[in-house]
């Protein structure tokens, strides 16, 4: 077991298998019963595992941010069990809200709304708006439904490292920290919901996901794009990142981005200069094509551009580079250059090496 900082929960972590098509009763019940009384539940979503507390229960709450080492300025999303419960805890509720959810509830996406009084200002960090999303996983719904009371939960991973898709993921983070983790199985989308601002006209784009920006706009007309989504960051030739480091693996990621042909060639170089200073190198590919001659301590996986499985893979991915103490993790662009995998793979790097290989590659 870890060591146990002053105000850590000190507990033994109990992993339960539950069925993902038809939750046991009775893990059902006893789990919610714990968040009830104001213990902390990670349990699976069908984006990534939440780490779940009574989100109306201000001690609980705080236990999250501790579990996570989560700034306490950082607000955590409420997760409901019906699309009516909105108005329970959010206020002034717009009419294009209404229509977002009505298509993607139960579902990937987090709205922001005004909120009630009720919600404590540990689950918001004292703002004054509040995000709200209704999982389309059954545990999750019926957890949440059996609870009777809204759940506050972050993704169940130590604050910045990747989010966990599986429950092996979630114990090895938290375990000695939270009570329970319910096991639900492989996530099935693999990265986290899409985030919009609807407290604003119009919406704002805050965390893209599954669930398109220009989906989002067949709804509901013009999305804007928040500035802080960091897209900006690939008209920087190289970016230090460490600013926007999240989701990220305990090795150096350092992402090539251009055309694919540059790229290959970037990461061939790049292999040689740091094999050359005998560090252990893994290789995050997605081009089918592209091959890369790796020695026998070097880790190479390929994603494939299937966005689904890709997405699925890629916080796995990142994870098992470091169980395999690579040092360096080079990371090829996925080739949909605004994709929810690509925000998250600049958000995890180290650097990004814009590739132009017209005279040489320029590193
Ligand atoms: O898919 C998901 O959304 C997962 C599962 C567990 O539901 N949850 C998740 O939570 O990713 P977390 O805490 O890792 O990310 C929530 C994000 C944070 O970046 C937080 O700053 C933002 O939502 N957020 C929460 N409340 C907000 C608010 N009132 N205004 C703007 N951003 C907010
Ligand atoms: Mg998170």
């Amino acid at each position: 077991m870890g060591k146990q900082k002053k105000g850590d929960i000190d507990k033994n972590t109990q992993v339960i298998r539950v069925n993902r098509m038809n939750p046991e009763r009775d893990h059902i019940i006893n789990a919610a019963r714990l968040l009830r009384k104001g213990g902390i539940v990670a349990f699976p979503t069908e984006t990534v595992y939440g780490l779940g507390a009574n989100g109306l229960h201000e001690s609980a709450i705080k236990k999250i941010y501790i579990a996570k080492k989560r700034p306490r300025d950082n607000p955590l999303i409420l997760h409901i069990g019906y699309k009516k419960d909105i108005d329970l805890y959010a206020r002034n509720v717009s009419a294009a809200t209404k229509k977002l959810i009505r298509v993607f509830w139960p579902g990937p996406l987090t709205v922001i709304v005004k909120k009630r009084k009720k919600i404590p200002d540990a689950v918001t960090g004292g703002l004054d708006t509040l995000a709200l999303r209704m999982p389309d996983n059954i545990i999750a719904l019926a957890l949440i439904r059996k609870s009777g009371v809204p759940i506050a939960a972050p993704s169940a991973n130590v604050s910045g490292k990747p989010s966990p898709t599986t429950a092996a993921h979630v114990y090895n983070d938290m375990y000695g920290k939270i009570e329970l983790i319910l096991d639900g199985g492989r996530a099935d989308v693999g990265l986290e919901s899409t985030i919009v601002d609807c407290s604003v006209d119009p919406p704002v784009l805050l965390r893209p996901g599954k669930i398109t920006r220009r989906q989002i706009e067949q709804v509901v007309g013009v999305v804007k794009n928040d500035v802080m989504n960091n897209h900006s960051l690939i008209h920087k030739p190289k970016s230090p990142g460490l600013k926007y480091r999240h989701y990220a693996p305990d090795a150096r990621l350092i992402l090539v981005e251009s055309e694919p042909y540059d790229i290959k060639t970037t990461i061939n170089a790049l292999l040689r200069q740091y094999r050359a200073q005998k560090k252990r190198i893994g290789i995050l590919a997605f081009f089918p094509g592209h091959k890369y001659h790796v020695r026998k301590n070097e880790v190479l996986v390929n994603l494939g551009m299937n966005t689904y499985r890709a997405s699925r893979k890629l916080f796995e991915t990142l994870r098992f580079f470091d169980a395999q103490n690579v040092d360096i993790i080079l990371a090829e662009s996925f080739p949909l250059s605004d994709h929810a995998i690509m925000n998250r793979l600049r958000k995890a790097a180290s650097e990004i090496i814009i590739a132009n290989n017209k005279d040489g590659p320029s590193l």
